[in-house]
C-alpha cells in the first residue's frame, strides 16, 4: 500500500513567531510570494500525496482558507481578464488533491496532534510533515528524488518506518529527538535500522548527533501505540515514545536527508529561508541578489 495520505500538525500557536503569529497562523507568513505551509503542501503532493490532513485550531482558519477556491476573487480576476494570476491562484492545489481539517482541541503535544487526525487516516501508513521547516533539494529541478520521495521508496521496499534526520550542532541536540544507530556510518540519501530513539535528551546523555527534523513515514499501528503514550518529555505526549514503543515491534529506519533544511518557525531559520527561496525564485530570484549586493555595498 503507497503512501496517499499526510498529517500536518498547524495547532502550534507559533509562540517563537510572536508578535507576528498574535494574528497571523505562523504557517502562513510568506517566504517570497508563497506562505510557508504551501511549500510544505507542495512537497507533500510531489512525493505522491494525495490527502493533506491539516491538524489546526480555531485561530488558524486562514491556513484552510488558503487551500480552497475563493469564488468572488477568480470571477474577478476572469472579468479583468488576468488569466495568468487566475491559473496561479487555481492551481494551489491540483484537482486530484483533498485537504481535510480536524482540529486539536488542547495543545497537548505533536504526538496528540496525530492521534487527533485518526479517524481520516484509518489502516493506511502515512506520512507527518512538521509545517514549520523547509526541505529544500538541489536536484528537484533536474528530476531527482527529493527526501520525502526517497523515504516513501524506503519504506515501499521494505516496510519499515522512516524517520528523517539530520546532523546538528552538539549544542542544538536538547531542542530535538535523537536516534541511536549504535555508532554506524549513515550517509546523505541512505536509511538504516535505529536502535533508539529519545525526545530532547541532555547533551551529555544524547546518543547521537542525528536529531529528528520534521518529516515520518509511519505505519498506522502508531496510532493505537500514540494512545498508549503518557506524556513524556516537556508533559506532552511525543511521537518520539511512541516511536520508540512501535520499534520494540517491528524495524524502524533513520533517513538521513540529503537537502537542506529551514525553520521558519525561528525568526533566522526564516530569513535564512528568505534569501534561499528569493535568490533560487525563477522570476525574482537574479534581481533579489543584485539588491542584496547593492545593499551590502
Ligand atoms: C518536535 C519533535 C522532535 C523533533 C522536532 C523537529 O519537537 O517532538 O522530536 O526533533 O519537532 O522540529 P518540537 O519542535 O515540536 O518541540
Amino acid at each position: 500500500m503507497s503512501i496517499k495520505k499526510a498529517v500536518l500538525p498547524v495547532a502550534g500557536l507559533g509562540t517563537r513567531f510572536l508578535p507576528a503569529s498574535k494574528s497571523i497562523p505562523k504557517e502562513m507568513v510568506t517566504v517570497v510570494d508563497r506562505p510557508v505551509i504551501d511549500y510544505v503542501v507542495q512537497e507533500a503532493i510531489a512525493a505522491g500525496i494525495e490527502q493533506i490532513i491539516l491538524v489546526t485550531h480555531s485561530s488558524k482558519r486562514a491556513i484552510e482558507d488558503y487551500f480552497d477556491s475563493h469564488y468572488e476573487l477568480e470571477d474577478t480576476l476572469q472579468k479583468k481578464n488576468k488569466l495568468e494570476l487566475l491559473q496561479v491562484i487555481q492551481n494551489i492545489i491540483p484537482k486530484h488533491i483533498d485537504v481535510v481539517a480536524v482540529r486539536q482541541p488542547q495543545p497537548l503535544g505533536l504526538g496528540h496532534a496525530v492521534l487527533c487526525a485518526k479517524s481520516v487516516i484509518g489502516n493506511e501508513p502515512f506520512a507527518v510533515l512538521l509545517p514549520d521547516v523547509l526541505v529544500k533539494n538541489a536536484g528537484i529541478a533536474t528530476g531527482a528524488p527529493h527526501d520525502l520521495q526517497q523515504m516513501i521508496s524506503y519504506y515501499n521496499q521494505t516496510r519499515h518506518a522512516q524517520i528523517m534526520v539530520e546532523q546538528v550542532a552538539p549544542e542544538l541536540v536538547s531542542q530535538y529527538g535523537v536516534v541511536d544507530i549504535g555508532g554506524q556510518t549513515l550517509d546523505a540519501g541512505q536509511s538504516l535500522q535505529l536502535n533508539g530513539i529519545v525526545e530532547k535528551p541532555k547533551i551529555n546523555e544524547a546518543p547521537s548527533r542525528l536529531a529528528v527534523v520534521g518529516r515520518y513515514v509511519l505505519p498506522s499501528r502508531i496510532l493505537s501505540l500514540l494512545e498508549q503514550t503518557s506524556p513524556g518529555a516537556g508533559g506532552e505526549i511525543q511521537l518520539t515514545d511512541a516511536i520508540a514503543a512501535l520499534m520494540h515491534e517491528e524495524f524502524v529506519d533513520a533517513y538521513r536527508m540529503s537537502g537542506k533544511t529551514y525553520d521558519c518557525g525561528s525568526k533566522m531559520g526564516y530569513l535564512e529561508a528568505i534569501l534561499s527561496y528569493g535568490i533560487d525564485h525563477p522570476e525574482l530570484g537574479k534581481d533579489f541578489f543584485n539588491l542584496i549586493q547593492q545593499s551590502l555595498k
